[in-house]
């Protein structure tokens, strides 16, 4: 069955644009969620492989009738994806994690799971915070959220051995593009736009 997540659906198109530049090849969404956002990708950047997954089997299903109904020959059937065990697919290019950091307490499978599969870039899309401290405010579109939420800041995301090259804010998330870090940095800062 289909599922519906209005905030997916609001901002699908603006994140499609805000991806475009920075994604080829085959592109590895984690968490893809009610799997609205990954037709639309797919349709936007017919010239990517879209690979979407999730954890979640009501998540899996509704993907799947997603894409079923999408007509797009480049997005492929989703597939079952615990980010905190070994990914099951071959070389990827590009991996994107689009509001999954702030629920995921292993923030590092992320980025070890994308070393692992060989892909040049991690995209992050989510509520991440500039430092620790003093504790971020929690943004409002999440406070409902009955799951913990540990919003991560910049220094924990490019403490795993890839660096920001672009970010841009998305509304109520902000958009951390990130390549390997140069040997002896983990936390250089990338250009901002938006
Ligand atoms: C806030 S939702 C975001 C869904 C989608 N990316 C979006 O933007 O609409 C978080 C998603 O992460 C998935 N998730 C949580 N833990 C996960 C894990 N360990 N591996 C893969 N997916 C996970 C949940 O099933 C849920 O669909």
């Amino acid at each position: 069955m289909k599922q519906f997540h209005p905030h997916a659906a609001h901002t699908a198109e603006r994140v499609a644009a805000a991806l475009a530049p920075h994604v080829h090849g085959r592109v590895l969404e984690l968490a893809s969620g009610s799997g609205q956002q990954c037709c639309v990708f797919a349709a936007r950047m017919p010239d990517v492989t879209w690979q979407p997954s999730e954890l979640d089997a009501g998540a899996l299903t509704s993907i799947e009738a997603y894409r079923a109904d999408s007509g797009c020959a480049n997005l492929l059937p989703p597939l079952a994806l615990d980010v905190r065990r070994p990914w099951p697919v071959d070389h990827i290019d590009v991996v994107l994690a689009i509001r999954l950091l702030h629920v995921l307490a292993e923030i590092q499978c992320v980025f070890e799971g994308a070393r692992a599969v060989g892909a040049a870039s991690v995209i992050v899309i989510g509520p991440i915070a500039e430092m620790a401290s003093p504790a971020p405010a929690m943004p409002a579109h999440l406070a409902a959220w009955t799951v913990p939420i540990r919003i991560p800041t910049r220094a924990e995301v490019t403490a795993h051995g890839f660096a920001i090259t672009h970010e841009e804010a998305l509304g109520d998330d902000v958009m951390l593009v990130l390549g390997p870090a140069a040997r002896g940095s983990g936390t250089t800062s990338g250009s901002r736009a938006g």
